[in-house]
């Protein structure tokens, strides 16, 4: 069951990123009540979900896992009505080993139990990792115990989607397609530009791997946490959108900033993440840290990204017919950030600043839906 889940990337919220172990209720329903209230939901975002440290070091006595009650006095079960009585989703966090990362009771052994648990609460998402994990290390391990967990939650018979959370350590783009619906690449994302651009890095070359209903996660969003620059965090939204990356948030959402709120809620880079084809942005050229993606769209149009990872300033520059676009007279490009559009006839091209990316939306002149450009630039 569940495959027909995520079948565009899973978007929401994850307190870890922002807040560590210091999760609880009130977090969790306030920041559900920010999704209704500040458009998010309407946006897309969807999901809620709790981290690590959310239970008891220790198991009840009929072997369940306890939720902690200073945490969570109402319990998982509680803080989840509250969250779909808004019409939102709610996810939880288990782990593949004997333990978690911060010590809490892991489900290795106790899969089915564990599940049913989770789904008695009223779970619909599961981010599942993979410390203390006992593992030879072997890929036939890795795939027995994340599939152990999805034969768990098939037997539930709850829709609950499936996040792998094992660090791209057992390559999982080659096995956990029809295992889980998203699995995790690299390591965990840090709020600086260096981790930024190295996740990018190993994620971009991805693309084949991921499509509807089964994606490659760069991990979790950094925008609004404050240690890298706008320019960055735009290049964190959209190449997360190029990718077709989980947009999962990772800030504190009671302080956000109107500037992050207007990244995270963007309408048309959403569009690009969410676009129903599901397919990831493919890398078109790399050198000298100047990067191309080219992402194919429902409607016939295509997504370029025209990103700059380097220190300095850079014009980044592809050839219409080195993308997927068809032949064309002309192509009318809208900017997606600014909404400025613009007509080439062969060379998609712009002046990108360090560490920035332009985000194109493209389509061919002659194409019956195009609209007359505001500027016409015909040189190129
Ligand atoms: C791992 C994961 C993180 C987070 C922590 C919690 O490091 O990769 O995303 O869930 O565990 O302990």
């Amino acid at each position: 069951g569940g495959r027909t889940l995520a079948a565009t990337p899973p978007m929401g919220f994850n307190n870890w990123n922002a807040f560590g172990c210091d999760v609880n209720e009130a977090l969790i329903k306030e920041t559900a009540d920010i999704f209704v209230s500040s458009g998010l939901k309407d946006a897309g975002y969807r999901y809620v979900n709790i981290d690590d440290c959310w239970s008891m070091r220790e198991r009840g006595a009929d072997g369940r896992l306890v939720p902690d009650p200073v945490k969570f006095p109402n319990g998982i079960k509680g803080v989840a009505d509250y969250v779909h009585s808004k019409g939102l989703k709610l996810g939880i966090y288990g782990d593949a080993g004997t333990k978690t990362c911060a010590g809490y009771p892991g489900s290795l052994g106790v899969e089915d139990l564990d599940a049913q648990t989770w789904a008695d609460w009223g779970v619909d998402y599961l981010k599942y990792d993979n410390c203390h994990n006992q593992s030879d290390g072997s890929r036939e391990d890795y795939v027995r115990r994340y599939t152990a967990m999805r034969d768990a939650i098939d037997k539930t018979g709850r829709p609950i989607v499936y996040s792998i959370c094992e660090w791209g350590t057992s390559q999982p783009w080659l096995w956990a397609e029809g295992v889980g619906h998203l699995w995790r690449t690299t390591g965990d994302i840090s709020d600086n530009w260096s981790s930024l651009r190295s996740i990018i890095r190993q994620n971009a070359p991805l693309a084949q791997y991921a499509g509807r209903g089964h994606w490659n996660d760069p991990d979790m969003l950094e925008i609004g946490n404050g240690e890298m620059t706008d320019t960055e965090y735009h290049t964190h939204m959209s190449m997360w959108a190029m990718m077709a990356a989980p947009l999962i948030i990772g800030t504190d959402l009671r302080a956000a900033s109107p500037e992050t709120m207007a990244i995270l809620g963007d309408q048309d880079i959403i569009a690009i993440d969410q676009d129903p084809l599901g397919v990831q942005g493919s890398v078109v050229s790399d050198t000298g840290g100047l990067m191309v993606l080219d992402k194919p769209l429902a409607n016939g149009d295509r997504a370029i990204a025209l990103y700059n990872s380097t220190d300095s300033p850079a014009t980044v520059t592809v050839a219409a017919s080195a993308t997927g676009l068809k032949p064309a007279r002309a192509y009318r490009l809208k900017n997606v950030w600014t909404g400025d559009t613009l007509q080439v006839r062969s060379t998609i091209s712009a002046g990108v600043p360090a560490h920035g990316t332009v985000v194109y939306r493209v389509r061919p002149v002659d194409d019956p839906r195009t609209v007359p450009p505001a500027v016409a630039v015909g040189a190129s």
